[in-house]
Order: C-alpha cells, then sequence, then structure tokens
C-alpha cells in the first residue's frame, strides 16, 4: 500500500498553533487535502487533530467522499470513522477496507509513529506565506531522518508552494 503524508505549513514548518488553531493557513489547503484524500480513497489522522478540526475549523470532514480512520489508543467511537489503535492497525483496516493508497495527514505525534516506522513513501507539503516562531511543527520530536527526492514543485493560489518528495527507503 503506498503511504502519502500530506501536510500544509508556515514556511517555517508550523502546522497549527500552540492552541491548536490553523488559521494562518489558507483554506486553499483544504481543497487539495479533500482533493488527494479522494484520490487515494482514505485519509488516516491522529486523534487530536480530529478534536482539533472540529473544534477549531471550518473544515467539515463530511464534505470528503473517502474512507476515514481516526488512531488513538482508547477505544473510541467516532461517527463516520474508523478507529484504528496504532499505524499498522490504520493500515490493516484500510486494506481490509480495499484501499490501495492513503493519506496520512497529521498531527505531528501521528507523522513521528509513521515516519519511526519507515511506513511513508511519499510527502507533500503545502508551504504557506507565513512565519510563526511558536506552534507545532510537521513531526513531533522523535528518532528518525529520511533522505528525500524532489518529485514535483507547483505554485498554487494565494502564495501557496507545493512541494512533492518520494522518500528514499
Ligand atoms: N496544517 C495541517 O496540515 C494539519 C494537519 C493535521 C493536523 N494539524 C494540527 O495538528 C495538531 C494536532 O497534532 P498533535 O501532534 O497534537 O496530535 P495528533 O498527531 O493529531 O494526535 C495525537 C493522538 O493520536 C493518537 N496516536 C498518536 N500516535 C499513536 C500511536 N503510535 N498509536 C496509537 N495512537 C496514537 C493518540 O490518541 P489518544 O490520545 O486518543 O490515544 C495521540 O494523543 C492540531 O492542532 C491540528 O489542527 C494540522
Amino acid at each position: 500500500m503506498k503511504i502519502i503524508l500530506f501536510m500544509a505549513q508556515s514556511v517555517n514548518g508550523m502546522i497549527a498553533r500552540k492552541n491548536l488553531s490553523e488559521d494562518f493557513l489558507s483554506n486553499e489547503n483544504f481543497s487539495d487535502f479533500k482533493k488527494l484524500s479522494e484520490k487515494c480513497g482514505c485519509f488516516i489522522i491522529g486523534r487530536k487533530t480530529y478534536d482539533a478540526v472540529t473544534q477549531y475549523n471550518e473544515i467539515n470532514f463530511d464534505d470528503v467522499n473517502c474512507k476515514k480512520i481516526v488512531v488513538s489508543r482508547k477505544k473510541i467511537n467516532i461517527k463516520n470513522f474508523i478507529v484504528a489503535h496504532s499505524p499498522e492497525d490504520a493500515l490493516e483496516k484500510a486494506d481490509a477496507e480495499g484501499c490501495r493508497s492513503v493519506l496520512l495527514t497529521g498531527g505531528a505525534t501521528i507523522n513521528s509513529a509513521f515516519m519511526q516506522k519507515n511506513l511513508v513513501d511519499e510527502i507533500i507539503v503545502n508551504v504557506n506565506p507565513f512565519v510563526l516562531g511558536e506552534g507545532i511543527g510537521i513531526f513531533s520530536e522523535s528518532n528518525f531522518e529520511n533522505n528525500l527526492e524532489l518529485v514535483t514543485v507547483k505554485k498554487l493560489r494565494e502564495g501557496i508552494v507545493q512541494l512533492r518528495y518520494k522518500v528514499v527507503k
């Protein structure tokens, strides 16, 4: 299965404010998230992202037409979401749903959990024209490193640049 990490970030790699708000990022990123999720057929998010997005953002996950997986160690139920308890469990569940690719889309902690296990094949970042001195970065501090191969650079609307990389394994 192909695993693509997609994130919208400031120029210095911030994906949210300390209070979890993403108000400095353009809504333009949501249309990419929706497009890529629907192309993959499935997106995977961490439980805190589910909570933050439903609290702070204009984004409505119901508008995205694909399988939706939330990862949590807890026994929880979320309407219209499949709950998985680890990265591997999320991928097994996506596979059981017939997905051949998935979009992993934050936040920092779940991104690092997948990277540490060397599960990510591609990274797409939408770099927004903003710098933010304090906040949540694209990865939580964690012990991994990878070389990347640049695949495409696209100029999008509202000053966003989309970088697509292959993870060298
Ligand atoms: N700009 C963007 O593109 C973008 C995209 C997504 C998210 N965000 C932002 O990112 C922020 C949230 O990031 P975050 O790092 O705080 O949280 P997160 O990664 O979204 O979620 C963390 C939670 O995921 C679960 N989890 C993480 N690793 C796990 C593992 N190995 N096994 C099982 N469960 C695991 C745990 O849930 P439990 O505590 O329930 O066990 C953990 O508390 C929010 O502000 C959100 O708005 C931004």
